[in-house]
């Protein structure tokens, strides 16, 4: 019944851009929707310029229907299982307040203990902290380092370092920003055995040491789903701020693995930042149809992954505060939906997740928007911008940011023709425009909330399981053996080894 559903899918007449528009001339605020984050703040929402038309809205509802997208969607709000293959709930929602009664009433004591010790430390009950070394990797690293750069870069309220790889380089940089004697270090790991956090939160323990910090353990909070590990590791129960099992890695920047974001905004900044989030959740949990904001982008992404052969789709930021979220994109959307299976191991019947890619604007137009006007990849592109601007300083700035941002949308659709091959233009590219009235905690929760959604409907849709991610087992489990240094590989991977002497 789906795979008839795809092939009328695929059968149904795909228009340009340009007939779109021209055949409606409501289009633009048809497929456009402002969405109210609260306090008189809005987001426009604009999916205007993509193909999507009535029918194949029509015919995407009909997929909906098929593939249970309401209960399912049901399923996932009341912490029933949705992640089948680790038989685990996914009660991300639920650090918003929104999900079932059991789930939020944990997520409000977890949270409690961490606004109280978060308070603490601002009322210099912790001694003189004055920054804070974030550890942590994935999941664990990406949705801090995005909110803290997105909303602390002014007035923070602690300087705050997010460090993830295991080179040490990383590590290094940070440490050269602070000063031992008033350092804190979070250690984030939902699982708290990854091999890099562990490693790093070891070595920024021998430089507290070496300065001569007395007792650096007493320096660390632990952010983890395995607090018995973390107390096993060193850390006293007082200082491990947990969070339940059901909360994946990419969807936790909620819990307390959002502690430095409370620590760098203060506790009311990190409120409005669930609170933002909770406003998405129940427009999505509430709203039918394509109407329901991720899933009408569910059905704009399937259009291009499935209907048009797309491989990738670009996010671009016109925003330097968000100059991360193309990177916590990638990790919400490639390791939730970059899968080849179904929710029951069979083989999918055509392509899951594209690959998600982006940058900055106006940057990337200098590098990167060559290939978006004229190369020979189809590329669905989101635009991010804020009204507001985030400087200070001319307002020539912020004009100049957004006309570009709005010119590339326009210059994408509309093309340009010319006898001379090398300077025409094809157009009819699509890209859909999101445009925050300012950037604030609130805002940014609903959008990355909208994000997370929007990964959950696409799974829907194609009836994957979003919330596992086996994928990244193979790799760690060949490092191991090269650690134990017992095994022997081919003979590419054995003439590596043997070259960096670490065989
Ligand atoms: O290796 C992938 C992964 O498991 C991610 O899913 C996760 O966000 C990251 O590693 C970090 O894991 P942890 O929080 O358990 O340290």
């Amino acid at each position: 019944m789906t795979t008839a559903r795809w092939e009328s899918l695929s059968a149904l007449a795909k228009p340009t851009l340009a007939t779109l528009f021209a055949q409606d001339e409501a289009r633009a605020a048809r497929y456009s929707t402002l969405f109210e984050v609260g306090a008189g703040s809005e987001i426009l929402f604009d999916w205007s310029k993509t193909h999507l038309d009535d029918a194949h809205i029509a015919a995407f509802e009909a997929l909906a229907q098929e593939m249970a997208f309401a209960s399912q969607r049901g399923a996932l709000f009341s912490g029933q299982v949705v992640n089948p293959t680790e038989g685990r709930a996914a009660e991300h929602t639920a650090q918003r307040f929104v999900g079932s009664p059991v789930a939020v009433a944990r997520a409000r004591e977890d949270h409690g203990r961490m606004e109280a010790l978060v308070k603490a430390i601002h009322a210099g009950e912790h001694g003189e902290v004055r920054h804070l070394i974030h550890i942590g990797i994935g999941g664990s690293a990406l949705g801090p380092a995005l909110v803290v750069d997105a909303l602390a870069r002014k007035d923070a309220k602690l300087d705050v370092h997010v460090v993830a790889n295991i080179d040490g380089c990383a590590l290094e940089a940070a440490l050269a920003k602070c000063d031992p004697a008033t350092t804190m270090l979070a250690v984030a790991s939902k699982t708290f055995t990854t091999i890099e956090t562990l490693t790093n939160a070891e070595s920024a323990l021998a430089w507290l040491q070496a300065a001569g910090v007395a007792n650096p353990r007493e320096r660390v909070v632990a952010l983890t789903a395995a607090p018995e590990k973390a107390q096993g590791w060193g850390v006293e129960e007082g200082r491990i701020l947990s969070f339940p099992e059901s909360v994946g890695g990419r969807y936790s920047l909620w819990s307390t693995i959002g502690f430095p974001i409370a620590a760098a905004l203060g506790w009311d900044g990190f409120a409005a930042l669930l609170e933002g989030a909770a406003a998405m959740d129940r427009h999505f949990r509430d709203t039918e149809g394509a109407a329901n904001l991720p899933l009408r982008a569910a059905f704009a992404d399937l259009y291009y992954a499935r209907l048009r052969g797309c491989q990738t789709r670009a996010v671009f930021a016109y925003d330097e505060r968000m100059a991360l979220l193309p990177d916590y994109l990638q990790q919400l959307e490639m390791e939730s939906n970059g899968k080849s299976v179904t929710a029951e191991g069979a083989p999918l019947e055509g392509p899951s997740a594209p690959i998600t890619w982006g940058g900055v604007g106006t940057d990337a137009q200098h590098a990167v928007f060559q290939l978006l006007h004229q190369g020979t990849n189809l590329v669905p592109v989101d635009f991010i911008a804020a009204i507001a601007p985030g400087d200070a300083l001319d307002p020539a700035h912020h004009r100049i940011l957004l006309s570009n941002c709005f010119a590339q949308g326009a210059a994408l659709m509309a093309g340009q023709a010319s006898e001379d091959g090398a300077r025409a233009y094809p157009g009819d590219r699509p890209s859909a425009t999101i445009l925050l009235d300012a950037l604030t905690p609130a805002s940014l929760g609903a959008l990355i909330a909208f994000h997370e959604h929007r990964t959950f409907a696409s799974a829907v849709l194609l009836g994957i399981n979003p919330f596992d991610q086996f994928g990244v087992e193979l790799g760690k489990a060949i490092a191991k053996r090269i650690e134990a240094g017992n095994a022997s590989f081919d003979a590419s991977t054995q003439a590596l080894l043997e070259r960096a002497k670490i065989a």
